[in-house]
């Protein structure tokens, strides 16, 4: 695959070639738990890195190899690794970039199972976050302190949908010499943070990557860049003797955190995603650029609908003409409002049941990205464990009901909305 590709072209093309054995266009799967290896010799060469190849698929797998190829050249980086999911790509590049006493400083407008992964589950293994609001640069600065190993936004807020100045952030998480992760997993097809500063991406591949609700999958993708012998990594830095002493930035360079990551926290914890996901998601990347615009072009006709109905209290899409991350959006997302909606209806919270009762072709459950349309309740449902206060700095207020706008024609989404709105 040579990189010169254009990324729509990548994104159906990187990672994965005709079968050598069967001519097979479409990739074969392959669900296997090992490998076999041809002598002794070969197996010890394995084990010790020293002769490349698979070993046990709870480290790789070439199905997991094609994703991670993929998803690296959708993202514009130099390395990746799948995870179970998205959680677990967020869990595990915490943990490979801390170590206990060490901090992190984040965003306040995160999906809440992040939210609540930062705030209650972190501190169980000796970590901390400290959050500051989303557009609060200046808080961003004061929050970072000698213990802070990374900054962490997501491309665009679930569900406050606000998009953060990359650049920006970049400059004040380098001067500080912490790395910048961006959780893509809304913005992905649309924004490469990795090309705006981000040394590291996380995404839920769950959703759009994936794009048909089919499988849970996850990934983090570096950039190759950042200097992890600053000394604030000493993981990176120091021999690791599990592997004879191998230190794990000088032999793996730019794919430092990919490396490190698969020969030890995946072989510790395991978080591996399933062969079978990982061949979903490549083929869900497949579509990805058509389906993002095409989720963008609804999601802004159903936001302009919504905007005018006599029934809806406000509505909040970065498409729209004033919205608040209007600069950001155009600087970052070449002008696209995304694929998500979130709109308040008049008479608040039973109003907003009502709605989610009736609708018909929208389906009401707890998932973004699908083909379908999805609608959500975040106050009684993905946002519900959080407190009142931390629920408004997520952007979750008692009547939001958000809208994963899919691919079906506009006009039935918006007769089955106002149907629903109809009965309030
Ligand atoms: C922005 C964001 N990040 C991460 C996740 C977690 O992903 P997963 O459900 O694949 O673990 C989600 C899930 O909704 C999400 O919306």
């Amino acid at each position: 695959m040579t990189p010169e590709y254009q990324k729509e072209t990548l994104a159906i093309h990187a990672g994965q070639k005709p079968d050598e054995k069967t001519g097979a266009r479409a990739e074969p799967i392959y669900m296997t738990t090992a490998y076999v290896f041809k002598d002794a010799k070969e197996a010890a060469g394995r084990f010790d890195l020293s002769v490349p190849g698979n070993i046990y698929t709870r480290l790789t797998n070439p199905n997991n190899t094609s994703y991670e190829t993929r998803m690296a050249a959708v993202e514009g980086g130099t390395a990746a690794i799948s995870t179970s999911s998205g959680m677990a790509a967020i869990s595990t590049v915490i943990l490979a970039l801390t170590n206990p006493g060490d901090e992190i400083v984040s965003a306040d407008n995160l999906y809440g199972g992040t939210f609540e992964f930062f705030n209650l589950t972190l501190p169980n293994f000796g970590r901390t976050a400290r959050f500051v609001p989303s557009n609060d640069l200046k808080a961003l600065k004061n929050a970072i302190n000698e213990k802070t190993r990374a900054v962490y936004f997501e491309s665009i807020g679930n569900p406050k949908l606000d998009i953060p100045d990359f650049e920006e952030i970049a400059k004040i998480a380098h001067e500080a010499g912490v790395p910048f992760i961006v959780d893509n997993t809304i913005g992905i097809g649309l924004v490469r943070p990795l090309e705006h500063g981000a040394d590291l991406v996380v995404i839920s591949a769950t959703k759009y990557a994936n794009g048909h609700g089919t499988a849970l999958a996850g990934v983090i993708v570096e950039n190759g860049k950042f200097p992890w012998d600053n000394g604030k990594f000493p993981k990176f830095t120091e021999p690791d003797p599990a592997y004879k002493g191998l230190v794990h930035y000088p032999t793996f360079g730019v794919s430092t955190v990919s490396m490190s990551i698969r020969i030890s926290l995946m072989r510790d914890l395991g978080a591996t995603l399933s062969p079978f996901n990982a061949w979903l998601t490549s083929i869900g990347l497949e579509t990805l650029y058509l389906r993002v615009g095409r989720h963008a072009e609804n999601a802004l006709v159903i936001a302009r609908h919504l905007a005018s109905h006599e029934k809806v209290a406000w509505v909040n899409y970065p498409g729209l003409m004033g919205h608040p991350s209007e600069k950001n959006r155009d600087k970052y997302f070449g002008g696209s409002g995304g694929p998500i909606l979130t709109f308040g209806v008049k008479g608040g919270f039973d109003a907003a049941v009502t709605v989610q009762n009736n609708v018909q072709l929208i389906s009401l459950l707890a998932n973004i990205g699908d083909a379908k349309t999805l609608i959500i309740h975040p106050a009684s449902t993905t946002h519900q464990q959080l407190s009142e206060e931390e629920r408004i700095s997520t952007g979750v207020t008692p009547d939001t009901i958000r809208l994963s706008v899919g691919l079906e024609n506009p006009l039935d989404i918006i007769a089955d909305l106002d149907h629903a709105l109809s009965l309030i």
